[in-house]
């Protein structure tokens, strides 16, 4: 039974090379009139048609030619009469691999919603808005290596388990090997996690900067590229509790050459997603339409996703400090009248994210880089300004998304550091291993992380963080 080796339906879409004999296999999306199957094997998010002589086919095959079932086709290839695609196979032979009960498959040939499609994430692949999602995501992850590797930058594998907080936030996960219905504990009681696997308390990393800036202060350049969790119980369509993160540190560079290299990167992986995955853009551009459509007229975009993409790469960022943000939503319209949820009132305020898609989505209409927020509301690490109340810090805010980036220029002074860390409760003997690099050759250096799934976000113009990673992990949510 076994004849050719199968040909990507990709390949064969775009292939004219009529009368040869080819081999495909996938799965069937569709089977009408008894005559046309449509399948796709995941190459491409169109699907190739084939077509069964039912003069002479086998009944009880073709009745097995249901939704979701695996075939394998061989068949002449053929000039098609039909509208929408230029080629068909005209089946010859036609195998079941797997059959696909038609009355149990979850998936119909109609459109799902999304959360339903959610709940069955393990068969969502099998759709054309998750294959065009992927393919992106996948492109995007490339692009990103390819970035850093042109410049030279060290891919840095920073660890999972961690015994230190990086964010200083306390939004950990705890990894123990201890027995929780009986630990061991010490003479007051308290779990004695000296007796744990490693013996201190460990949890998962929620960011690999300190690690990268330890490298950055050796190899000049590097970036970590890996996954990062925080058990912030925060049930939004931007938070994830598991969600990946692009870090590059550099040695030598002030936040000016940081913010450079952010807006760079940012163009750079954009465009190369709109240059490699425009069928999959258009199709999610087409998706976002019609979901816009259920919206009220005031919410729609007024860019397509195409456009928005375009305009991004064709615009210089909007930078701003923090203390000048503030100024244009005190005197805001939905501040002045109190449309806001949070009200702006005084300086030092966080922002919240209906204030950052304020400045992106009404006031500039674009993306914009906010520097030197007060120190209160940003990590012990950075580089501290000379009016005593501002750091060195930046955010890269994006339209529909909110925060994208989130990074600065480090403190390089060992005083001024141990002071900011004690102030912050922040253990400097814990950490001694991070502030030797201000004690050995310490230098200006900066760095940001990049949100992978945000990025991934904005590029499809999905609108819900679950739909961007295949197998989400968020509160209360970890199946698969
Ligand atoms: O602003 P964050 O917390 O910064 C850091 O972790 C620094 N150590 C980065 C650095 O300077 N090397 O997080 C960086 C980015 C955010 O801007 C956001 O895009 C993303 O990570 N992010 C999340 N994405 C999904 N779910 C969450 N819960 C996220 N928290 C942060
Ligand atoms: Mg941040």
């Amino acid at each position: 039974m076994e004849t050719l080796k199968r040909t990507k339906v990709k390949d064969l879409l775009q292939s004219t090379a009529y009368g040869t004999e080819v081999t495909v296999k996938g799965w069937v999306r569709t089977f009408r009139n008894n005559q046309f199957i449509a399948i796709n094997d995941g190459s491409t998010i169109n699907n190739i048609q084939a077509v069964v002589d039912f003069n002479t086919a086998d009944e009880a095959l073709l009745k097995r030619l249901t939704t979701g079932a695996a075939i394998s086709v061989t068949g002449e290839l053929i000039e098609s009469l039909g509208k929408g695609q230029k080629v068909e196979v005209k089946v010859k032979t036609l195998e079941i691999l797997g059959d696909s009960d038609a009355e149990k498959f979850p998936l119909q040939p109609k459109k799902h919603s999304l959360e339903f499609l959610r709940e069955i994430a393990h068969l969502r692949f099998r759709t054309n808005t998750f294959n065009a999602v992927f393919k992106v995501r996948h492109a995007l992850a490339y692009a990103i290596h390819k970035f850093f590797n042109d410049k030279g930058f060290v891919y840095l594998h920073t660890p999972v388990i961690t015994a230190s907080d990086a964010e200083g936030a306390g939004e950990m996960f705890r990894v123990t090997a201890l027995d929780f219905n009986n630990p061991p504990r010490t003479e007051t009681g308290e779990v004695d996690f000296k007796q744990d696997f490693f013996g201190k308390s460990t949890n998962l990393t929620v960011s690999g900067q300190l690690e990268a800036e330890l490298a950055a202060m050796a190899f000049g350049e590097v970036y970590t590229f890996g996954p990062t969790f925080r058990a912030e119980n925060s049930n939004t369509t931007r938070h994830l509790a598991e969600f990946w993160m692009i870090e590059p540190e550099v040695a030598f560079n002030d936040l000016n050459d940081n913010m450079n290299l952010a807006e760079e990167l940012l163009k750079y992986v954009i465009k190369h997603a709109l240059e490699t995955c425009g069928d999959e853009i258009e199709f999610l551009k087409n998706r976002l339409l019609e979901e816009e459509k259920t919206k009220p007229m005031d919410e729609r975009s007024e860019l397509d996703l195409t456009a928005k993409l375009n305009f991004c790469l064709e615009n210089d960022f909007e930078r701003l400090t923090y203390t000048e943000a503030i100024e244009i939503l005190k005197n805001s319209n939905p501040n002045k009248k109190k449309k806001f949820k949070y009200l702006i009132d005084k300086w030092g305020a966080d922002l919240q994210s209906e204030h950052e898609r304020y400045l992106v989505e009404k006031h500039f209409k674009k993306p914009v880089i906010l520097t030197d927020y007060p120190k209160e509301i940003k990590a012990f690490y950075m580089r501290q300004n000379d009016d005593g109340t501002t750091v060195r810090a930046m955010d890269i805010l994006f339209p529909g998304i909110g925060e994208i980036i989130g990074g600065s220029q480090r403190e390089e002074r060992l005083d001024l550091l141990e002071k900011r860390m004690g102030e912050m409760h922040i253990p400097v003997d814990e950490l001694y291993w991070y502030l030797d690099t201000r004690r050995f050759g310490t230098a200006p250096h900066a760095g940001f992380g990049l949100g992978f799934e945000r990025l991934v976000l904005f590029v499809t113009g999905m609108t819900n963080i679950r739909d961007v990673i295949p197998f989400p992990r968020a509160p209360k949510t970890a199946e698969f």
